[in-house]
């Protein structure tokens, strides 16, 4: 079967996310907090990740995208993740007809670029005329979804207000192919 970049859980509900109004007033783009894993313990979807054995990281990635901005194209793997290849990610906040996610396939005789990010730690990147975009999600707010994050990647808001995502990362350390065999009983 040819794997998809993306799968849709069966996990649809609104969480009740407390700690947002202390994140409200940052106005950098695509910031990154980490939330410790605690503010999640008496929610379903904690429930939920015990019922699907996922076992998070002691903090969750929760990513802030103002309006019309986007990420560059980076593969998550140059930011310092060893070995995760894959988040669970829950998104909300903007019109989910104007937020998505890309995947792209790098040129051949094309490599990326080196930048430095806040924390003076390298990250690689990618070009627009360097890649080929081979798969597009639109998003569903207030819905789980497995997404691949080794490979070059781009998150777009072309929406007027802020884009919110939590972005779960955990165990098992599987690659792709295994983690998609793992949670595939529970796609939607
Ligand atoms: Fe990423």
């Amino acid at each position: 079967m040819e794997m998809k970049n993306f799968y849709y859980l069966n996990f649809r509900e609104r969480l009740e996310v407390k700690f947002l109004e202390k994140f409200n007033n940052q106005t950098e783009s695509w910031i990154l907090n980490k939330v410790p894993i605690h503010h999640f313990t008496n929610t379903h979807l904690f429930e939920y990740f015990k019922e699907i054995q996922f076992v998070p990281f002691n903090h969750v990635n929760f990513f802030t995208g103002h309006a019309y901005e986007s990420t560059v194209i980076h593969s998550d793997l140059s930011y310092g993740n060893k070995d995760t290849v894959y988040a669970l990610n829950y998104i909300w906040g903007a019109d989910e007809t104007l937020t998505s996610m890309s995947w792209y396939k790098v040129k051949p005789d094309s490599t990326f670029k080196v930048g430095n990010t806040t924390a003076n730690t390298p990250y690689y990147y990618y070009l627009d005329e360097d890649v080929i975009e081979i798969e597009k999600k639109q998003d569903l707010y207030h819905q789980l979804v497995l997404v691949r994050i080794d490979t070059p990647h781009r998150v777009v808001n072309n929406c007027n207000s802020n884009r919110y995502c939590l972005s779960f990362r955990g165990g098992p350390t599987l690659s792709w192919e295994g983690i998609v065999k793992y949670f595939e009983p529970y796609f939607l």
